[in-house]
């Protein structure tokens, strides 16, 4: 079989649970072929956090999707997606304590899903694009040429998100913070913005490096 580069392939989405590496994933095929990384859970961090500051409660629906129409967010970056609301870069405040406890509440209203999948898809469509998420081969960009969904066991994330954390004390707090993730995911496939997409690649990354998780993507997408 000869691969001959990708052929312009894009967007490249890529949708999974937390930790399963999507990121990793995405860093790498957006560097080899000169793609901009869009990792869109950063808007619905950015809202969280605006939402947040603004005292605008998760439970008040009608409130928090008329600050999602009237929100200036700006997303900038090439290998790594920062994030503006107005003048101010919000990028560092976006794993803060309280966007990461609040932020799946955030992201599950339906008003607030729609304004951002319309910022989600006019971002994406205007370069090249790597686009990570959870619904971005189903809702964002369902006619992205190529769709890869990313698994790996439960064990194995909480293992990648502690390993991550620099002390032992900061690893007992990531695997706490990983159940959390991990419940979380059961909630959003459970409410529908974590799916397989149909035609999607399936990399379970359990057993394998991340080189090999990129060589399997790049072979998918080289030689289709
Ligand atoms: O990938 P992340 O941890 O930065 O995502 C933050 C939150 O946003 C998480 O609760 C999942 C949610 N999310 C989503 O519902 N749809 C996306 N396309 C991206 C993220």
């Amino acid at each position: 079989m000869s691969c001959r580069g990708n052929g312009g392939k894009y967007p490249i989405a890529i949708d999974g649970t937390a930790a399963a590496g999507k990121s990793t994933l995405g860093v790498a095929l957006a560097r080899r072929y000169g793609y901009t990384l869009f990792d869109t859970g950063v808007t619905y961090r950015a809202f969280t956090l605006l939402a947040l500051r603004e005292g605008v409660p998760a439970d008040d629906e009608a409130a928090c999707v008329e600050l999602a129409r009237r929100a200036d967010l700006r997303i900038e970056g090439q290998d790594e997606t920062r994030v503006w609301i107005e003048d101010e870069d919000v990028t560092g405040r976006l794993r803060d304590a309280a966007v990461e406890a609040s932020v799946s509440e955030y992201s599950a209203i339906g008003g607030v899903r729609e304004v951002m999948v319309a910022l989600q898809r006019e971002i994406a469509l205007r370069n090249p694009c790597v686009v990570v998420g959870r619904d971005i081969g189903t809702v964002v960009l369902p006619d992205a040429p190529v769709k890869f969904f990313l698994t790996a066991s439960d064990e194995t994330r909480a293992d990648r998100r502690a390993a991550q954390a620099g002390t032992w004390g900061q690893r007992q707090d990531a695997r706490a913070a990983t159940t959390d993730i991990i419940r979380r995911d059961r909630i959003d496939s459970t409410r529908g913005a974590l799916r397989q997409p149909e035609g999607a690649i399936v990399i379970d990354t359990t057993e394998i490096s991340p080189e090999a998780v990129v060589r399997q993507a790049v072979e998918v997408i080289e030689c289709d």
